[in-house]
């Protein structure tokens, strides 16, 4: 590797922090050089981390780009709705850039970051991190291998979990649309790129339907309070969305102090637990939050070739890893984002293939490796000056968005959309 990359982080949270901790496995190859967060905590934890000295630490993306460029790379992990400005500003200043998916909350956004990426010729990744796991570039070579022939349909579920939902998308940071985006781009727009990605091919139409079903507060069991902490016993002791269960009970008690419980408060005692549930957001009862996203939903797509794939999103299982089955001319596939299941129709065999990545907690197993396997890819592009080894570029992020703007158009319109 020819050189070390310097980065700035833009977003001292829980994905900004998981980013730099590969400078931490990698010190010959990385190096957090500043940081740029609004939050004293974060912003100071990170420096302490990576020896940030006081004048590479701002107080925002925007304090931070009002200096002249002072490293290789930025690393863009602010909210949802707040990409687009630091992107395009990052651009201009010639930072080659990291950013979080999703690109951003509208399609017009992502174009506006596409066409300043292109002009200012950097370097761009999105952390479609699916893109990157073992377990898919596997998938892909045993796909183009051509051992199951050409791929006819791909049915495919993002299982998100009872407890994820309520903690993300009912109590949490995603739950309303206003606020960040809707529930197909914070949680799909990984599947759909991914989708896009395993089937080789445009997509043409999609179609989509999809509710909020359940946390809504016409479900609301008659009695329970507004706050978990509140709540008649009888009530929260049969609520596997209590907020008591997910984060005491079911964590804290057991010795869990990592995502997501360190959401609830930066320093995990049960002291600050307890006043996050009393008083934060994450505390409240699922059915008397401020949510409008959907907890379930389908989306049809077909491709250029004639080729067909449906998507559930759903919250009602377990927390696990997508399942996904790819049916084609020759044989089949059936996959739980770990082994992947091969049979052939020639002679009925099947063949096992485990591709899991043991979880260590650090950035070589996030996301399955997925974390890994983009940081791996982007500073090598950048050390390397080759940005073909980077698989989330600008073009292919941009169309694979464009896909969920459509579908989610499709749901609320009740239509079939051409992209
Ligand atoms: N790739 C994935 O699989 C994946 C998974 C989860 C989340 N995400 C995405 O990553 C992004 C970040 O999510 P997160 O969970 O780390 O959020 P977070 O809330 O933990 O972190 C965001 C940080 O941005 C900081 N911030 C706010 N205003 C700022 C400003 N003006 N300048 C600089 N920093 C500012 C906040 O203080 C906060 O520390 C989101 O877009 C989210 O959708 C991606």
């Amino acid at each position: 590797m020819s050189k070390l990359v310097r980065m700035a982080v833009i977003g001292a949270g829980a994905r900004g922090r998981g980013y730099a901790k590969f400078a931490l496995a990698f010190p010959d190859r990385l190096k957090i050089v500043a940081v740029a967060d609004p939050d004293d905590f974060r912003r100071n934890r990170m420096a302490k981390e990576h020896g940030i000295p006081e004048e590479s630490c701002f107080r925002s993306w925007q304090e931070f780009c009002s200096h002249p460029k002072m490293c290789d790379v930025v690393a863009i992990c602010t909210q949802d709705s707040m990409h687009e400005a630091p992107a395009i500003a990052c651009a201009k200043l010639k930072y080659h850039i990291l950013l979080e998916k999703p690109m951003a909350p509208t399609a017009q956004a992502c174009r506006n970051i596409t066409a300043a990426v292109k002009e200012a010729g950097v370097m761009f990744v999105v952390c479609h991190v699916l893109r990157y796991t073992q377990y898919t570039k596997m998938l892909r070579q045993i796909i183009q291998s051509g051992e199951i022939g050409k791929i006819v349909s791909i049915q495919h579920l993002e299982p998100v979990g009872y407890w994820h939902q309520a903690h993300s998308f009912v109590r949490g940071n995603w739950r309303n649309e206003a606020q960040s985006s809707n529930m197909l781009l914070a949680k799909c727009c990984h599947d759909l790129d991914w989708l896009r990605f395993i089937m080789a091919q445009p997509c043409k139409s999609v179609h989509s339907f999809g509710t909020l079903f359940h946390f809504k507060a016409s479900e609301k069991p008659a009695g329970a309070a507004d706050r978990c902490i509140d709540c008649p016993r009888e009530i929260e002791s049969s609520c596997p969305y209590s907020a008591y269960k997910i984060y005491f009970r079911d964590r804290f008690c057991k010795g869990g102090k990592l995502w997501p419980v360190d959401v609830l408060t930066p320093e995990v005692t049960a002291e600050n637990l307890s006043e996050a549930l009393r008083k934060g957001p994450y505390g409240r009862c699922v059915y008397a939050c401020d949510n409008d996203v959907v907890d379930n939903q389908v989306v049809n797509m077909v491709f250029e070739n004639g080729a067909t794939a449906s998507m559930t999103m759903t919250a009602f299982n377990p927390h696990s890893g997508r399942l996904t089955r790819i049916f084609g001319t020759l044989g089949y596939i059936d996959t739980d984002s770990s082994v992947i299941r091969v049979t052939k129709f020639l002679d009925d065999s099947v063949r096992t293939i485990d591709t899991k990545v043991a979880n260590d907690g650090g950035i070589l197993s996030g996301h399955g490796g997925g974390d890994f396997g983009l940081m791996d890819a982007f500073v090598r592009a950048l050390a390397e000056n080759d940005p073909s080894q980077i698989l989330s570029g600008v073009d292919e992020t941009l169309e694979s968005h464009l896909m969920v703007f459509a579908a989610e158009e499709s749901r609320k319109k009740g239509s079939v959309e051409n992209l």
